[in-house]
């Protein structure tokens, strides 16, 4: 294994997390960064799960000149990052007869350019160095419509576009790129997602939580171990033909 510097977005909780230990794991040296990471106890608690050894960046991906001054944060402390796993995102309801459309530019912003940004700000880097892994956190959602989720549907459609397209564009200079897309994966977005559904519905959230492992075919919720252990995968030496391909983990489920 080859060790190598890995960025992760929204790697302090959830799948980036878990990517991140898995990358960790692996030998690599791993950077993590989401808009609360200069909260002291978020921050312990990702660092007391990468056994202390990580960079940790507050970034707020809506923003290019932040990201940019983070890649040069690693760049300083480790090199180039020819890992990038973009795990930050944000999923809201809101239907297309609402009268605010902040919804839907705000997701569009965060979970789709935001990935176009740090691509951006790292693909030089890999393309001098002849070798890199860029993995975007997609969605079932990009393949599947659910009413009340334009926003969403349509930025993880463009995540997975957009992989496509830089897996092309850096084939050439062995830089692969793919989109992971599971349906729903027990995390603190799932959470949030249900204490909201039960707050409308009069319910609670652990009967939503059951509702939601009933209808899945396997009968229990995707963990964030299991998307982590495919970017551990895709983001080593032994990958070298996988790109351009999106992976769904859905457990059998279509969203
Ligand atoms: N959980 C699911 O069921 C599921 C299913 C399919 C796809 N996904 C996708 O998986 C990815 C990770 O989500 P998760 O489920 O692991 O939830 P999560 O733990 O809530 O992670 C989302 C992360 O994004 C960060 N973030 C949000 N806005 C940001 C911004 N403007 N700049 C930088 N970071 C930002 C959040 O941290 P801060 O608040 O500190 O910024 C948070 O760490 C997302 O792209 C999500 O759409 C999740």
């Amino acid at each position: 294994m080859t060790p190598r510097v890995a960025l992760i977005t929204g790697g302090l909780t959830g799948i980036g997390l878990a990517s991140a230990k898995a990358l960790a794991s692996a030998g690599h040296s791993v950077a993590i960064c989401s808009r609360r990471g200069d909260e002291d106890e978020l921050a312990a608690s990702a660092l007391a799960a990468l056994n202390g050894a990580c960079l940790i960046g507050a970034v707020d991906v809506a923003s290019q000149t932040s990201i940019n001054a983070f890649v040069t944060e690693v760049k300083q402390q480790f090199g180039p990052p020819q890992i990038l796993v973009n795990a930050a995102g944000n999923y809201r309801e809101a239907f297309l007869s609402d009268p605010d459309d902040a919804a839907w530019f705000d997701q569009i912003d965060i979970n789709l350019n935001g990935c176009y940004r740090t691509i951006r700000a790292t693909f030089a880097g890999m393309q001098a160095l002849g070798w890199g892994r860029i993995v975007n956190i997609a969605s079932t959602a990009g393949t599947k419509g659910a009413a009340g989720y334009s926003g969403y549907c349509a930025a993880k459609a463009g995540v997975i576009g957009l992989s496509k397209a830089v897996a092309v564009e850096g084939a050439p200079y062995g830089i692969n790129a793919i989109s992971i897309s599971p349906t729903w994966v027990e995390t603190p977005m799932m959470d949030n997602a249900l204490l909201r559904h039960a707050a409308a519905t009069g319910g609670d959230i652990s009967a939503a939580k059951a509702a939601l492992m009933r209808s899945n075919p396997q009968g229990r919720l995707v963990q964030p171990g299991e998307i982590g252990s495919v970017v551990g995968f895709f983001c080593s030496d032994q990958s070298q033909g996988l790109t351009n391909v999106d992976i769904q983990i859905n457990a059998g489920a279509d969203w």
